[in-house]
């Protein structure tokens, strides 16, 4: 799997994501040799920049943010597709330079036409550029050439406004190749989630009411929102990442087997179950939302989220959300999936843990499994990848005594090969045309469609409830599993 010749121009490539993960993803591409020889780079920024000064942006990222090895020959190679245009969206002449630079690259590097549009840029401005690349003819390929939009959520912040984004990009660019990224689709792990279940024989028997008796979906953060307030402060952490991350977590986790891999197939079933998933009447007792207050994490004294810089200090944005969502169908009926993700939180972590009924009846002395839990298989997707089972174990002893212990799948002791980083994997099937691992317009709606009536809720009750930073969340999640007699992990 190598790109075929392309190039890559991003929109928003002063920004953070930019600098972090995008610039190093391609020369990580570059350095694993999966990139063709002439690929080209092509930033788009307000900044008033030349081309040397960008490539100066981008070697020093690479330098900080990659992951494999500093090579110079790699990086002489790249440098020389590098191009920057200093515009705005709505300026005519930087989209004209731009496709001058585009059919320069074509002659010089031979990028034959083919290149990909990343908009890393705020969701307001998605619709201007899309229009600016139809209006200059880059949406448009040579005869034998590839155009694709790339776009970083928030896909919109509601179905609404998911909707019209859709209809302006699909005015433009044809659907399939429009490419719209979660990068949690790209995380090994993830994907891992499909390999554990259809790959076996020994899971996907259980994996239904008969024998669960709960899910429970983890995304938890130590950060706080840095320097993003810009972009978080009425946006939330419900809209952040349950819209997108945990629930395709939930799809990947609750689909059934699709009919192949081919993204049709895929996305299919992932949106027969988006599509089955429901959120309870009394969302008073099965949503909680929270914001982090002042307190303690790895020995540091942090803000609260209403003292960071450029937070309106009556700001009733969430950096909590706990939500229970049931799934209408056969194989879920009646079971819960509870949803959790946070800021502040006691330590970063993501998982996916599918807990199992008790044992109908045990034949022991009450006393022998007073320590004994539910079994449970927990898929941990970052960070000490890997999937954990939990189960009941006689301890070493003259008296029965049944106690929990786990069997461990860990990444690092069973594989020797490395994986890429998500950024790096989703870049890469973008090249290759490779709709597989991005969400369709169908599934982005659908995660609206669940999340609107939740965010409409809070809008009109109440303030979100204040937790100390560094610990698991507010009260309130605690008591809201409680209440159906169940309690959080603490991962
Ligand atoms: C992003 C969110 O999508 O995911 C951020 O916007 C969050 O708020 C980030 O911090 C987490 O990604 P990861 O890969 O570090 O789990």
């Amino acid at each position: 799997r190598i790109a075929g010749p392309s190039g890559l121009v991003i929109f928003g490539v002063t920004g953070d994501l930019s600098r972090k993960k995008l610039m190093p993803a391609v020369y990580d591409l570059a350095n694993r040799g999966l990139l063709p020889p002439g690929f080209s780079l092509v930033g788009f920024a307000r900044r008033d920049w030349e081309d040397e000064d960008f490539a100066q942006v981008v070697h020093d990222s690479v330098k900080e943010h990659s992951r494999t090895p500093f090579r110079e020959e790699v990086w002489q190679q790249l440098a020389k597709g590098m191009r920057f245009i200093q515009g705005e969206f709505h300026d005519d002449e930087a989209f004209d330079k731009l496709r001058e630079t585009i059919e320069e690259l074509d002659k010089a590097q031979g990028t034959s036409g083919n290149f990909a549009f990343y908009l890393s840029v705020p969701p307001k401005f998605f619709p201007t550029v899309v229009q600016q690349l139809k209006k200059h003819g880059l949406a448009d390929p040579p005869p034998g050439s590839w155009r694709r939009a790339v776009i970083e959520k928030p896909f919109g912040h509601d179905l609404s406004s998911a909707q019209e984004l859709n209809r302006v990009v699909h005015e433009v660019f044809p659907r399939d190749e429009v490419f719209r990224i979660d990068h949690y689709l790209g995380k090994e792990t993830v994907q891992n989630i499909l390999a554990l279940r259809f790959a076996n024989q020994m899971f996907e028997p259980i994996w239904n009411r008969s024998f669960v008796d709960h899910v429970q979906i983890t995304m938890a953060e130590d950060i706080g929102i840095g320097g993003r307030a810009g972009y978080y402060d009425g946006i939330g952490a419900a809209r952040d990442v349950i819209q997108n991350h945990l629930l395709q977590l939930l799809a990947l986790t609750a689909m059934e087997e699709p009919a192949s891999f081919h993204p049709k197939a895929l996305v299919a079933e992932k949106l027969k179950v988006l599509s089955a998933v429901r959120i309870p009447k009394d969302l008073g007792r099965h949503t909680v939302r929270g914001q982090y207050a002042h307190g303690w994490q790895g020995g540091e004294e942090v803000l609260g989220y209403l003292e960071e810089e450029g937070i309106d200090p009556k700001s009733k944005t969430d950096t909590f959300a706990a939500i229970k969502l049931e799934i209408n169908n056969r194989r879920w009926a009646g079971v819960p999936f509870y949803l959790r993700t946070g800021k502040r939180l006691g330590r970063r972590v993501t998982e996916i843990a599918v807990v199992f009924q008790r044992a109908p009846y045990l034949p022991f002395d009450a006393a022998a499994t007073e320590e004994l839990g539910q079994n449970a298989l927990v898929i941990r997707v970052q960070p000490d990848e890997g999937v954990t089972v939990r189960f009941g174990s006689k301890v070493p002893g003259t008296s029965m005594e049944v106690r929990d212990v786990t069997m461990d799948f860990a990444y690092g002791e069973s594989f020797t090969e490395s994986s890429p980083e998500a950024y790096e994997r989703l870049i890469l099937d973008v090249l290759l045309g490779d709709a597989n691992l991005f969400p369709r317009h169908q599934e982005v709606e659908e995660s609206w469609r669940i999340l609107d009536p939740i965010e409409e809720y809070w809008d009109k009750h109440g303030r979100p409830a204040q937790y100390p930073a560094g610990t698991w969340g507010p009260a309130e999640a605690d008591e809201m599993l409680a209440r159906d007699g169940r309690t959080w992990r603490r991962p």
